[in-house]
């Protein structure tokens, strides 16, 4: 390879190796005080002590250097997001299925008109690359062309995403519902399209049991069995009234996991978001079945939802797969280091602080091995495809007068996470191209 078509960069730099809850901490975190990091392709290359690496690329290869105050990380997921809804975060007063109808389905109408989603789409993912977000698990609305705006926004920036049309025929207003058929065949032709297009993966969207009848259910399990490596994503147990709702128009079922379960919708690639008030019995069918849930803190505080326990879901006999979500618009802020922050006030008033190295397993490889994309992102390691962010660990004058107490890297990483924000992204980079520089 020629030295022009290789990106290298230089800075301290932590990553995981493995599932830092079942493993250990100290047998799956890497921390590297002065790394290189070396890309081509799209995929990284070289990863290392900078001294060892310097020796096996060209010697007049340009390598930027960010510095010791720097800490280069493998990209934050998000595995549930709404991007329709960037428009209404931060709405006033209402619980789960007030603020839906009041706020999220008034806003997701205009999602009819493409140039609309598209404009959204761009606001959306600007966004995600300020806050180093470099692959989510996206949400468009049940309009089809809302999914094509936002898979050529996402593939013109060459950013992983998964994403799927909502699929929603009751308990909605009717300029916001399908039918049961009229969802598999928008559904599909999606799929056809996008699906594996470039580095964008499909995720069949029945958006909860309270907006898609059993038909329709049917019809999501259909279309997930039927085209091999597509996701499935969907809203579970997230607020009281939601489940007693959901009890009620499913009567015939034993509890809101188990609607899905009937509808053979749980198993490896589904996540569900939420998961707030899942009982001991639900737990043990997720991990039994590999059914990831998103953690949204800052959403479930938002609305009220409740408290999800978090070291209760990863408990050691039972471990089940989790990653963090945002859940904008519901969620207050695309920052995963504020994602971080309310993951660990919300363990504190469940009992169990979460350490800093935990956290940050979580935003990053945690979150991949939820989407089962472990293998892809979420690492830093040659192979890996080259999706990084590079934080700026003094990003405001309290982070860097506190930095000087700071006696280990746990306390400064644990810093980030309670006092960072977006003003903490330096740079993220997308298939090795920096596509967002801080001050640029
Ligand atoms: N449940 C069903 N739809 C939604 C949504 O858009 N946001 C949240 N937070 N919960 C939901
Ligand atoms: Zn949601």
């Amino acid at each position: 390879m020629s030295k022009q078509e290789i990106t290298a960069i230089r800075g301290p730099v932590l990553t995981f190796t493995g599932d830092a809850f079942v493993k250990g901490v100290k047998d799956t975190l890497v921390y590297e005080p002065d790394a290189i990091i070396a890309m081509h392709q799209g995929a990284i290359t070289h990863f290392g002590p900078a001294d060892t690496v310097a020796k096996n690329l060209p010697v007049d290869l340009m390598v930027k250097d960010y510095g010791k105050d720097a800490l280069i990380m493998p990209g934050f997921i998000d595995t549930h997001v709404h991007y329709p809804q960037t428009q209404i975060i931060g709405s006033y007063g209402e619980q789960l299925i007030d603020w839906l109808h009041k706020y999220a389905f008034a806003a997701e109408q205009q999602f009819a008109d493409k140039s609309h989603a598209k404009g959204v789409a761009k606001v959306f993912l600007q966004e995600c690359l300020r806050a180093g977000t470099t692959t989510a698990s996206v949400y468009c609305t049940v309009h089809p062309q809302s999914v094509d705006a936002f898979f050529e926004e996402a593939d013109a920036l060459n950013m992983r995403m998964i994403a799927g049309k909502v699929m929603m025929d009751r308990n909605a207003p009717a300029a916001l519902t399908d039918t049961p058929q009229q969802s598999f065949n928008d559904s599909q032709r999606l799929i056809d399209r996008w699906h594996n297009h470039g580095r964008q993966l499909y995720s069949v969207t029945p958006r909860f049991a309270p907006t898609s009848s059993p038909e329709q259910m049917v019809m999501a399990a259909a279309l997930w069995q039927q085209n091999p490596g597509t996701y499935l994503q969907s809203h579970l147990s997230e607020n009281k009234a939601e489940i007693d709702w959901v009890k009620s128009l499913y009567p015939n079922s034993s509890g809101y996991l188990d609607v899905y379960d009937q509808h053979q919708l749980l198993g490896s690639r589904a996540i569900y978001g939420h998961g707030v008030w899942l009982t001991e019995e639900e737990l043990q069918r997720c991990h039994d079945t590999g059914t990831s849930i998103a953690h949204c803190p800052t959403s479930n505080q938002f609305l009220g939802s409740g408290l999800f326990n978090l070291a209760n879901a990863k408990q050691a006999t039972r471990p089940v797969k989790v990653g963090l979500g945002t859940d904008i618009g519901a969620g207050t802020s695309f920052s995963m280091l504020q994602t971080l922050n309310e993951t660990y006030k919300v363990a504190q008033l469940t009992g169990n602080p979460l350490s800093a190295e935990l956290a940050f397993y979580l935003a990053t490889r945690g979150s991949a091995e939820a989407l089962y994309l472990q293998d892809k992102v979420g690492s830093i390691a040659p192979g890996m495809e080259a999706d990084l962010v590079v934080l700026d660990m003094k990003s405001t004058p309290i982070i860097s007068y506190r930095m000087q107490f700071c006696d280990s890297f746990a306390e400064a990483l644990f810093l980030q996470m309670t006092l960072g924000d977006d003003r903490a992204v330096q740079a993220t980079y997308i298939a090795g191209n920096c596509l967002y520089q801080r001050n640029s």
